[in-house]
């Protein structure tokens, strides 16, 4: 019985091997040889992420590092530093180039402003893929991995009217504010645009009341993703609208903002557990805040997700086939429809936070902690 075990069990693996072997063209990291491959196994790929304005952006940077490791390949992550950003990325993406990258993945600064380097790229025969943000007007970005950033908008729309509703402790008129993100990122506008999906409705039939009017993209953007400039443009909108009358509710695009803005309305002396500040991120200290019944949302974009993606990716590419997509019409960056793969984003309250981050041992510990 034992040794038929033993041989069923050595057959399983020496089958798994095969299989793994069958399963990738791709060619020994030490041979060089590069077969039909598109380029070799062991290439230096670059990753170029911008400053550190949300903890998803460090949490990338140690997948990028161990996870193009583990693949066989040589990483080179790189962040822009916190001051003079865009020309910094730019110096480091046209030194991944040089140095002979095979693929750069790009969390772009500015994402209009990398013309010039992407060209570079593509004289060398340089992939690009844009990283969690679209880079826009150049032809030269070949693939594009993100969660749907469109349907993020439009879950924190959404749970903006929810949390006014189960919270405010009146029934509508609600009186709000609009926040969106930093204009030199592309995301920002497409989240904003897909909140205003569901809210401008509610603000025509009077459900909502935006008591500054400030309700255009430009209006309400936060330079820089910068915490500080939410939470003074919160303050000067508190002082400005809402000396008498209370405010219900805010649209904040992500986590960092949403903790600025809270603190902001309680200086003001807002009870803030009436009040719904949507978020996006699932970074720790808004989870616990959600937790703590203080921010009403957030959006669990799971990081491993999108880098794992990104890696299956970069393999495709070195074995010289097609990436897989799954969007070929929603990203045009102002000279071709970028081919995309986007994944799912899921809205977290404290409702169903256990679940959300049911594979996420540290978010869990918090939401535990808390019950
Ligand atoms: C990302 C968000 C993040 C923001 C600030 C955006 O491009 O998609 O997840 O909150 O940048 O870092």
């Amino acid at each position: 019985m034992k040794k038929i075990a033993l041989a069923a069990a050595a057959l399983a693996t020496v089958t798994a091997l095969a299989l793994t072997g069958c399963s990738g063209a791709r060619t020994d990291a030490t041979s060089g040889d590069t077969g039909a491959a598109g380029f070799p196994a062991d290439a230096t790929i670059g990753v170029a992420l911008p400053d550190k304005t949300s903890e998803n952006w460090v949490l990338a940077g140690d997948l990028f590092t161990s996870g193009l490791t583990e693949a066989g390949f040589k990483s080179d992550v790189q962040y822009a530093p916190a001051t003079n950003t865009v020309a910094e990325q730019q110096n480091q993406i046209s030194a991944m180039v040089t140095n002979g990258a095979k693929v750069i993945v790009i969390g772009a600064k500015d994402g209009k402003q990398l013309g010039t380097q992407l060209q570079q790229a593509a004289d060398a025969g340089v992939k690009i893929i844009a990283y969690d943000r679209l880079i826009e007007n150049t032809p030269n970005v070949d693939f594009y991995v993100a969660f749907d950033n469109f349907k993020v908008g439009e879950l924190q729309g959404q749970a903006l009217l929810d949390g006014l509703e189960a919270r405010s402790g009146h029934a509508a008129p609600w009186n709000i504010e609009l926040f969106s993100g930093s204009p030199d990122d592309a995301n920002a506008a497409v989240f904003f645009d897909g909140a205003m999906k569901v809210l401008q409705p509610k603000i025509d039939d009077g459900t909502l009341v935006v008591v500054s009017g400030q309700t255009d993209v430009a209006q309400t953007a936060t330079q820089g993703w910068k915490a500080e400039n939410a939470q003074s443009r919160m303050d000067a909108l508190m002082v400005a609208n809402y000396a008498s009358a209370p405010i219900d509710g805010v649209l904040s695009p992500n986590d960092t903002l949403a903790r600025a803005i809270i603190t902001s309305v309680k200086q003001a002396g807002t009870d803030v557990t009436k009040f719904t500040v949507t978020g996006q991120d699932s970074e720790a200290e808004s989870v616990k805040s959600i937790m703590d019944g203080e921010q009403y949302s957030t959006i669990n974009k799971d990081t491993t997700l999108l880098v794992a993606q990104t890696i299956d990716m970069i393999i495709s590419l070195q074995k010289g086939e097609e990436p897989e997509v799954n969007d070929t019409e929603q990203y045009d960056n102002g000279v071709k429809v970028v081919p995309a793969f986007l994944l799912p984003p899921v809205i977290v309250t404290r409702e169903n936070a256990a679940e959300a981050y049911a594979n996420n041992p540290k978010l869990l510990e918090i939401v535990k902690a808390a019950q």
